[in-house]
């Protein structure tokens, strides 16, 4: 009759130990497949310039299949497709893989937020692409000013270089005159 607690306890204890064992087992070697794009990921690039984003997943050798999505304006995910101008690749590594979108040639409209999906339904944070307009290139611009600049100031020279030694060749020309009259 005594001994009932201590039945009770070491069961208590047995329980305890199993299941917290059988925990323990359970959560070390789990794989929890997943896109792992960073909240608050951003990119941005200038029109006509070439951009790849990148969405890494865990798959813990699954297979798994990476579609890209992009917001509509209408606030729906529309899927993306590759075009000529848009090419998805994927490189895969032994328990993970990494999901490329690349825009050959971005162009404005291809400003917005994306997010990459798992079949399975895992949904990536969302990547802000931010396209500015295309750059001109200012440092041919500034080259060409500055030639032009530099092009004017020599024949400025040149200019005050030739009337100085004309001044000087007709004065002494002049003068020579004047002594050949004396003579
Ligand atoms: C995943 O993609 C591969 C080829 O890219 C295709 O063969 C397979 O059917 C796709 N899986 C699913 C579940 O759509
Ligand atoms: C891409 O293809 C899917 C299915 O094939 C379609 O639902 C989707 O509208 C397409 N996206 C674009 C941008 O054409
Ligand atoms: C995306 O990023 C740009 C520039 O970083 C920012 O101006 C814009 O508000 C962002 N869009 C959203 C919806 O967060």
């Amino acid at each position: 009759m005594d001994r009932l607690p201590y039945t009770y306890l070491l069961i208590f204890c047995c329980l305890t130990f199993g299941c917290s064992f059988g925990r323990g087992q359970d959560s070390s070697p789990s794989c929890d497949v997943g896109v792992m794009v960073r909240r608050g990921t951003t990119k941005k690039a200038a029109a006509q310039q070439r951009l790849t984003v990148e969405c890494p997943v865990k798959h813990c050798g699954e297979s798994v299949n990476v579609t890209w999505c992009k917001l509509l304006e209408t606030n729906q995910w529309e899927q993306i497709n590759q075009t000529e101008n848009v090419e998805i690749t994927q490189q895969k590594y032994v328990d993970r893989l990494t999901s490329f979108l690349t825009f050959k040639r971005i162009s404005i409209h291809d400003d917005g937020l994306y997010r990459c999906n798992l079949l399975t339904g895992d949904i990536s944070h969302i990547i802000n692409i931010t396209v500015s307009a295309e750059v001109p290139s200012d440092a041919g611009k500034e080259d060409v000013s500055w030639l032009s600049y530099f092009s004017i100031c020599v024949s400025v020279i040149l200019l005050v270089i030739t009337v100085s030694v004309l001044t000087a060749l007709s004065f002494y020309g002049w003068k020579r005159r004047v002594y050949s009259y004396d003579a």
